[in-house]
């Protein structure tokens, strides 16, 4: 695992695009699996500036980490986000979207979709954001390394984030996400995990100097050759200098 350190917000934002943007120029059809939240807007932004200024994706497979369980219409949705932060402001679509559906009455059939495009459409990169219990995707603490695309059942404090992101009522926020298992999301080419604000802090010491463990399913990175975090100052403050 590398780990870049950078100033604030910004730079993580920009540093991370730097990143998409080299491997939807280098490879040949490029597949980048994004992820929502308030992490990747910033990078969004870059995603979409670049896009319409001529960065071609028409070759490109987009890809989501994980998806709510609720109507796709709802303000929480991965596919909302996805559309109202990036396809519908751009003006070149990419070749394939590939989203979840969480809107299914049918979980298993729906794993058992989805798990079938990753295998045909190899991720080149997969884009992450921390938990502040450390989670990945909807990989709460105590979910095995090896586990692959489930039906996750949310902790309180993961409620509380989606609860404060969308404005939402603990009535109304989702309590239960489709989303790629430990196992998948190491296995993409690179593994990238954007970090930044001081209520990351204690995920990120957790992470970078704790112990490797189902406890911080975040720490199986750290035995990932392929795996880049960009923290910013914030995220970093209890780090041991
Ligand atoms: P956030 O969520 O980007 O909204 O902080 C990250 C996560 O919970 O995965």
């Amino acid at each position: 695992m590398e780990v870049i350190y950078v100033k604030d917000y910004e730079e993580m934002s920009k540093k991370g695009f730097e990143l998409i943007k080299k491997v939807i120029e280098t490879k040949e059809s490029p597949v980048v699996s994004l992820n929502t939240g308030g992490t990747p807007k910033g990078l969004f932004q870059h995603l979409v500036e670049e896009i319409n200024q001529g960065l071609d994706i028409s070759n490109t497979t987009i890809m989501s980490l994980d998806e709510y369980m609720g109507p796709k219409d709802a303000v929480y949705t991965v596919r909302n986000f996805m559309h109202k932060r990036l396809f519908d402001l751009i003006e070149q679509q990419p070749k394939n979207i590939f989203l979840m559906d969480g809107s299914t009455e049918d979980a298993e059939s729906e794993i058992k979709r989805y798990k079938e495009l990753l295998e045909n459409y190899p991720r080149d990169i997969q884009l992450l954001g921390l938990g502040t219990n450390a989670h990945l995707g909807a990989n709460e603490p105590g979910t095995p390394f090896d586990t692959t695309m489930f039906l996750a059942q949310h902790h309180e404090s993961t409620i509380q984030s989606t609860m404060k992101e969308y404005g939402i009522t603990r009535e109304e926020a989702p309590t239960e996400m489709l989303t790629l298992g430990l196992k998948e999301i190491a296995e993409a080419e690179t593994v990238l995990l954007l970090v930044s604000g001081k209520h990351k802090a204690q995920a990120v010491k957790d992470l970078i100097e704790g112990e490797i463990s189902p406890d911080c399913p975040a720490s199986i990175l750290r035995e990932c050759k392929n795996a880049i975090v960009i923290v910013d100052e914030d995220a970093a403050s209890l780090l041991n200098k």
